[in-house]
């Protein structure tokens, strides 16, 4: 269980997020929704311990962190129990997917070499990558790029995968192939959060739908409860907007 309570966080005099609780149970797929500016890679960044809240508590099973106050080692602690999928894959253009792969597992879990590329190896194999070991970034298509992110992430054998709309950056042709490894996943019980934008998918694939705006949560609920019967006129205005045929197709 990932249980986070009461996350603020400002930049400068702006208060990015205002109070954010959120609970992501043991194999269950958790979507974030929310209009562009409204904290939701904020809420990835601070969960990960890439930002520093202002305030805020994670709990991992029985593993207690502030996300105000951690300190190097925490840091590593949650770095070892969450993998991040970044919208632009981050990958080092001057490794190949392997070393890409392997980096996380030597920097983060202090594998050793021929560990850490075995279980590099049967990372990409599970994204379906198993012919493109080699292969640098620039060689590879969006799809496969974001694919590598996403082998990056499972190598860690994480208790949490944080997915940051990791298929935004992608060409329309690419999606598909990289909403399927993620479904996948979903599928085989690995415990996710995941902010996207493809609201088909999110309502196949998640458990749970939290909407934010503005730093808040506004609703959450099933995705039935948030794509059909909204409570909140904000989502009900939230969902008009990014679905133009949204009535047509609850
Ligand atoms: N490092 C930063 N410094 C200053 N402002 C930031 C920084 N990161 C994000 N912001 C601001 O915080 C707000 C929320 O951003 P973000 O979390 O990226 O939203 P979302 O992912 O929902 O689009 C935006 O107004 C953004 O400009
Ligand atoms: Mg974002």
């Amino acid at each position: 269980m990932i249980h986070l309570t009461n996350l603020h966080k400002k930049f400068g005099n702006k208060e990015v997020l205002r109070g954010i609780d959120l609970l992501v149970e043991d194999g269950k797929t958790v979507a974030v929704i929310g209009p562009s500016g409204s904290g939701k890679t904020t809420l990835l960044r601070c969960l990960n311990c890439l930002e520093r809240a202002d305030e805020g508590e994670l709990a991992i099973d029985n593993f207690h962190i502030s996300l105000k106050k951690h300190s190097g080692r925490d840091t590593l602690s949650v770095r070892r129990k969450t993998g991040m999928v970044f919208q632009q894959y981050n990958l080092f253009r001057n490794m190949t997917a392997l070393r890409n792969v392997e980096l996380g597992l030597r920097a983060v879990q202090k594998k050793k070499q021929s560990q850490a590329e075995q279980e590099a190896k049967s990372a990409l194999i599970r994204v379906g990558l198993e012919e493109y070991f080699n292969q640098y970034p620039s060689e590879l298509s969006g799809g496969q790029q974001q694919r590598v992110g996403i082998a990056r992430a499972v190598a860690l054998n994480p208790r949490i995968i944080l997915f940051d709309e990791p298929t935004s950056a992608l060409d329309p042709e690419w999606i598909g192939e990289v909403l399927g490894v993620i479904k996948q996943l979903s599928d085989q019980g690995q415990t996710m959060l995941i902010v996207s934008h493809e609201m088909n998918f999110v309502r196949k694939i998640a458990d749970h739908v939290v909407f934010i705006d503005e730093g808040l949560v506004v609703e959450e609920g099933t995705p039935d409860d948030i794509f059909i019967r909204p409570q909140k006129e904000r989502t009900v205005q939230f969902l008009k907007a990014i679905t133009d045929d949204w009535y047509y197709k609850i």
